[in-house]
């Protein structure tokens, strides 16, 4: 009994689907999520939720390749311990953030074998759960093409590639060591997600898109009802499929931006140690 109840307590309740059952996130059985959906259809206060939700469970760290950096700004400005990598002005960092995930991934990976074991679901401030959350995924590969092309960058040097390459290995190697991604795009592009990275994503939402090809790109068996329904879905409702649901229909819990910063400052606790070495070091 009370393993159950602390089990729910690590457990984040998304919303409900049509028939009344809801649809929750567990910390210690993560999934890779994707989310989908045209602009105003409710992406972000969906993540808002999730995330004010997420901040307040001891053992999750939480990363930002947020092009837009509204989505980190509430984490950035209390100082909490997660990488981040924001807005248009420098390319590199986001190479940076991915590849030092990729590091501590893989020498999670390393530790596996001497713990003989073939995955970590358990979590906590020693060992951490690792999310990484990446806004406007197609926007930021697109801008950081752009990037290439104006630096004038040879093939072999250009970052687009390495990105692409270390977020599709994350998806790939991350679950067994508790590095998931969240990523978020209103319309998710196949040449980024591929075949093989879009089957590692377990939970998949689908809100308001405006055609059948976007539809297919999460939910490759949805029927045209299916399409009708998403198409003209209202704000924070949609299509879920996960490992424990079939494809769904849902209306998503969300939150407001201000009420997201006020609940992001009020229980994330900066890193002291980094703060300390910080002020040690001016
Ligand atoms: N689950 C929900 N229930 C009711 N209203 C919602 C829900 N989710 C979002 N909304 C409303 O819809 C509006 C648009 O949502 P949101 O800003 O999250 O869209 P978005 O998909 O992130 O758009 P963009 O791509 O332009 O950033 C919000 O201001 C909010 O009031
Ligand atoms: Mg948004």
């Amino acid at each position: 009994m009370a393993i159950e109840e602390e089990k729910k307590n690590r457990a984040i309740e998304l919303g409900v689907t049509q028939t009344g059952r809801p649809v929750s996130f567990s910390i210690d059985e993560p999934t890779h999520i994707a989310i989908q959906g045209m602009t105003r259809s409710g992406k972000s206060a969906t993540t808002y939720y999730f995330l004010s939700e997420l901040a307040g469970h001891r053992g999750v760290e939480i990363h930002f390749l947020d092009i837009t950096t509204l989505l980190a700004a509430p984490f950035n400005e209390v100082g909490a311990s997660g990488l981040s990598a924001t807005g248009t002005r420098d390319a590199d960092q986001y190479l940076t953030v991915l590849e030092t995930l990729l590091k501590r991934m893989n020498s999670r990976i390393d530790e596996l074998s001497a713990l003989k074991r073939d995955k970590i679901q358990s979590f906590s401030p020693a060992y951490p759960l690792q999310v990484v959350v990446i806004e406007e995924l197609p926007s930021l590969v697109c801008w950081l093409e752009d990037e290439d092309k104006v630096s004038g960058r040879k093939p072999a040097e250009r970052n687009t590639p390495r990105f692409i390459s270390m977020l599709r290995q994350l998806l790939a190697q991350g679950l067994k060591v508790g590095v998931m991604c969240l990523l978020i795009a209103q319309r998710f592009d196949a040449a980024v997600i591929s075949g093989p990275a879009r089957s590692n994503l377990g939970l998949r939402i689908c809100l308001r898109v405006d055609d059948r090809d976007a539809v297919a790109m999460l939910f490759s068996d949805a029927t045209s009802n299916h399409v009708d329904a998403i198409v003209s879905a209202p704000p924070g409702c949609g299509f879920l499929s996960s490992p424990t649901q079939r494809l769904a229909k849902v209306r998503l819990n969300y939150r407001e931006y201000a009420d997201y910063r006020s609940r992001v400052e009020a229980c994330v606790h900066p890193n002291i140690d980094e703060h300390a070495t910080r002020a040690q070091s001016r």
